[in-house]
């Protein structure tokens, strides 16, 4: 029956008796998509055309930025909107699809996107979380199943990945992203892309991928002091080398969209910025897709300063090459008057049209528009048990131990002992999320506690439970029970963090330790005299010094999603042995942000065999070196780094040099390492960071068992943005690692470029 409905509506245009040229080609399988998207186009009227341009948001399902009076259900009715989000299910979304199928003169399917950011109904560890696995195929393959579940309920387009490159923990935005390095981050914003929408825009015409959409364009993780929205003040270079690379990669791997980002670069607002939209962009990255503001972004021009008025915001935002405008309605409000007046030309606007009609062809919607919607398809495909198994396995793939004296981990089930499991975290399930949620239900979340009551069913532990504390108030009068209840035990185990509203958008902090109580009531349970450990649930670096000196361990599980409970409990027993490096530095506490591994060496740097030594740049109450480093995690077992060698000392120009060397698992548990191969150009004719990841492997080892690994070097991983702002090598002298983390040089080799 739709079949029949979609011959006689696109029937219903070519006889529409449309007061614009109806040379209508007809849509037989031999027409290019773009001579039927200009076919489409030459019937449409500039109210249509601005239509294509607009989106807003559902009303009142789920909220993602300041509540905009968008008349949502107006423009459903009278069908002139090209684009909805926020509505996450198959009944809501085939009334937004009704509504422009029965109502709108052309009849042109309306895009439907949604944040999925770390999963749609399953939820899968957040971003930062993910990245510290270091495993590209499994980041992709969560995409690719968070892509299943979401187009299984009509969703045809995900804002994410978020790939901003973030240096400062107090930026509540770090969870969402891949840590600090351009490197890493670039690879992995390839696997996201890769696992939305499949291995290139052919496949986007599977209803099983969604279109994906590389976020904030650009620097939004360099905003000053780390709040939100904060301006980015970052030369040319430092834009070029640290925060473009995962944009410019999102490109390399297809990715059919780009959102700008909120801040301005350097005084000009992203949303207004040709130079990123139209010169970098479209230009000289060639990216063919098209890009939407953010939530309200074009209207924010009017705050920045750069427009007086709506009108002109719109007209700033859509000749710098934002096609589609988010949530505020200024396009739809103002454009056509903007084109009236010659502030913005037909073209400018055909152009837009044409590069969103495109992406509704490619996805198959004018074929069918209903062809993502099927409620059989939505229960056959939400939460299936292997899509669980995968987030399991990613929880325990992101957990990293950051500290583990005394082997207080893993738990040793056959152990019998009674162990106190203290904190707001422990059965706390609303959390486990994060912000970015997705469809996903906070109460079906499995807390820490019923993962370890599940895993430690028939062991001979005995646990005890006190909740000691919240995760926000200073409210102590738990305290008392906490203790009394600890006091029972033989060791005991804490679970605290941040609440999942205290790391996200709009979420930054000036002071990053345990909020509220939880660390006084750390310090109360130290007085007990017992073995502690300590795992966190939580979006950012944390300072973690005190408890670094005074808790036996620590494990950072993050924001773990659905499977939290079980994939963290598997840790803890030692059923799976801890693997994640952290992709972010930890600070030692907040003065020290921004702090990240690739930094500068300074013309005085500090001297390591005299780190006093007057006059070098070094703080006088801590070291300079972060608590944790990026790259950085432990394992049950041990790694050994031997034999390094290099198969040539010099690099001629073309040319490559091959890096080997061997690996040991040294310890009593099979495990898996991260091997990270470093680099630093000694002298160039710009300052060049200290060191740069250009390479890792993760070799998976048994107790005893030796690996050898190669990486091959070649000019590629050599070239910067010289004085002039060249991408290039330069010859000269060079260092490299093949490291356990970037604070790890006991392996270390100098070879040069000729
Ligand atoms: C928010 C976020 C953006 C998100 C958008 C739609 O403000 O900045 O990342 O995709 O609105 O929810």
């Amino acid at each position: 029956m739709k079949k029949l409905f979609i011959a006689v509506s696109f029937l219903s245009i070519l006889f529409c008796g449309c007061n614009k040229n109806s040379s209508w080609q007809s849509f037989s399988k031999d027409k290019t998509i773009e001579q039927k998207v200009d076919s489409v186009l030459a019937l449409m009227t500039l109210d249509e055309k601005i239509a294509q341009m607009t989106q807003f948001a559902s009303n009142g399902e789920i909220i993602t930025g300041p509540a905009s009076e968008s008349d949502v259900a107006r423009y459903l009715r009278e069908g002139t909107i090209g684009s909805v989000f926020n509505t996450v299910t198959v009944e809501n979304n085939r009334t937004v699809q009704d509504a422009a199928m029965q109502n709108s003169r052309l009849k042109i399917p309306v895009l439907i996107g949604f944040d999925v950011i770390h999963g749609f109904r399953t939820i899968f560890p957040m971003p930062l979380a993910e990245s510290c696995s270091w495993d590209l195929d499994l980041m992709r393959k969560t995409a690719n199943i968070a892509a299943q579940e979401a187009s299984s309920v009509g969703i045809h387009w995900t804002f994410a990945p978020m790939v901003d490159i973030a240096r400062d923990a107090r930026w509540g935005r770090v969870m969402e992203g891949a840590g600090e390095d351009p490197y890493l981050g670039s690879l992995i914003a390839q696997a996201r892309v890769k696992g939305f929408q499949g291995e290139s825009w052919e496949s986007l015409k599977e209803t099983n991928t969604i279109l994906a959409c590389a976020k904030h364009f650009a620097a939004y993780g360099a905003a000053e002091a780390g709040r939100d929205y904060n301006v980015a003040e970052l030369s040319e270079r430092t834009l070029h080398e640290i925060y473009l690379p995962p944009y410019k990669a999102a490109n390399e791997a297809g990715v059919a969209t780009y959102m700008t980002a909120f801040n301005e670069i350097g005084g000009v607002p992203c949303t207004g910025s040709k130079y990123l939209f139209t010169d970098l962009l479209r230009k000289d990255w060639g990216f063919g897709g098209f890009a939407v503001s953010d939530h309200t972004a074009v209207k924010e021009l009017i705050a920045h300063g750069v427009a007086k008025d709506e009108k002109e915001a719109a007209a700033l935002a859509v000749n710098a090459g934002v096609d589609m405008d988010m949530a505020d309605g200024v396009y739809i409000e103002n454009l056509k008057k903007a084109v009236e007046e010659g502030l913005v030309s037909e073209s400018v606007i055909d152009n837009s049209v044409r590069r969103i009609l495109e992406m509704k062809f490619i996805l198959g919607l004018f074929d069918d528009p209903y062809r993502y919607l099927s409620e059989e398809r939505e229960k056959s495909t939400l939460l299936k048990p292997e899509f669980l198994e995968t987030a399991r396995d990613a929880v325990r793939k992101s957990v990293v131990l950051l500290k583990n004296d005394n082997s207080y981990f893993p738990l040793d089930k056959n152990k019998g002992q009674t162990v106190a499991l203290i904190g707001p975290m422990v059965k706390n399930q609303r959390s486990l999320n994060g912000e970015w949620a997705g469809r996903g239900n906070r109460n079906e979340s499995v807390s820490l506690f019923d993962g370890l009551m599940e895993k430690y069913k028939d062991s001979k532990i005995r646990f005890v439970y006190a909740e000691g504390c919240d995760l926000i108030t200073n409210d102590r009068s738990k305290f008392m029970q906490a203790l009394s209840v600890a006091r029972q035990a033989d060791i005991i185990l804490v679970a605290m963090g941040e609440d999942f509203n205290w790391s996200g958008e709009a979420a930054c902090r000036t002071d990053i330790r345990l909020p509220g109580a939880q660390q006084e009531l750390l310090k109360e349970l130290k007085k007990l005299n017992k073995k502690v450990g300590l795992v966190l649930f939580n979006g950012r670096p944390l300072d973690l010094s005190w408890e670094h000196e005074n808790i036996d361990a620590i494990l950072e599980a993050w924001y773990p999603g659905t499977m939290a409970g079980h994939g963290v409990a598997d840790v803890i027993a030692g059923d799976y042995n801890p693997s994640a490096k952290l992709t972010i530095s930890f600070p030692r506490n907040v003065g020290q942000v921004p702090i990240y591994y690739n930094h500068k060496n300074t013309g005085r740097p500090v001297d390591p065999a005299n780190p006093k030594v007057d006059y070098r740049s070094f703080y006088l109450d801590v070291d300079n070196s972060p608590l944790y480093s990026f790259g950085y995690g432990l394992s049950y077992t041990s790694f050994s780094i031997n034999n390094l060698k290099l198969d040539k000392t010099s690099m001629t120009k073309g040319g490559s040099i091959v890096v080997t060397a061997d690996v040991t698992n040294t310890g009593k548990y099979d495990g898996a390492e991260v091997v990270q191969l470093y680099i630093h150009d000694i002298t160039a004719s710009v300052t060049r960071p200290v060191k740069e990841l250009k390479g890792f492997e993760k070799v998976s080892l048994k107790a005893g068992e030796t690996k050898q690994v190669k990486f091959e070097v070649s000019e590629k991983n050599l070239m910067f943005y010289d004085l002039n702002m060249n991408y290039t090598a330069e010859p000269g002298a060079f260092k490299l690692w093949v490291a356990s983390s970037s604070a790890d040089e006991t392996n270390e080799a100098d070879f040069e470029l000729e």
